[in-house]
């Protein structure tokens, strides 16, 4: 079902102070940046070998990540799996008899396509699926 851990999900009320932290003193790439209204926030992915960390700073207070952060405080948010074939991989979830939060593939940022599980069917543990722009 997974390929590989493709990007760690981290909440930030503000942006440029984690990107002071993450670029400039643990000295990691910014490699792409992208505002994703349908999500509710804006995203930085940041440079670790072939994985990332990926910033997020919720656009308004209805947003999934602002709530997050009202409950929990900033902090690790999810954790994403890269997958070649997200179909297949949605497929064998549901198989498995895990719950999900997307039951199609949304559009992520770069043009990847992406879905959730639920927390409660992965032991507490926000997962995301990902699969890349071909
Ligand atoms: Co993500």
């Amino acid at each position: 079902m997974f390929g590989r851990i493709d990007h760690i999900g981290v909440a930030v009320e503000d942006l440029d102070a984690a990107m002071e932290l993450y670029r400039d003193r643990l000295d990691m790439r910014e490699q792409h940046r992208e505002t994703v209204e349908e999500s509710g926030v804006e995203a930085v992915l940041l440079e670790v070998g072939e994985s990332h960390v990926e910033l997020l700073r919720p656009l308004s207070e209805e947003t999934g990540v602002a709530r997050f952060i009202e409950r929990n405080g900033p902090g690790i948010h999810h954790v994403a799996y890269g997958t070649d074939d997200i179909d297949a991989a949605l497929d064998a979830a549901r198989a498995a008899g895990l719950r999900l939060i997307d039951e199609e593939p949304r559009r992520g940022i770069r043009g990847s396509r992406v879905a959730f599980m639920h927390p409660k069917a992965t032991a507490g543990v926000l997962t995301e699926l990902v699969e890349a722009a071909h």
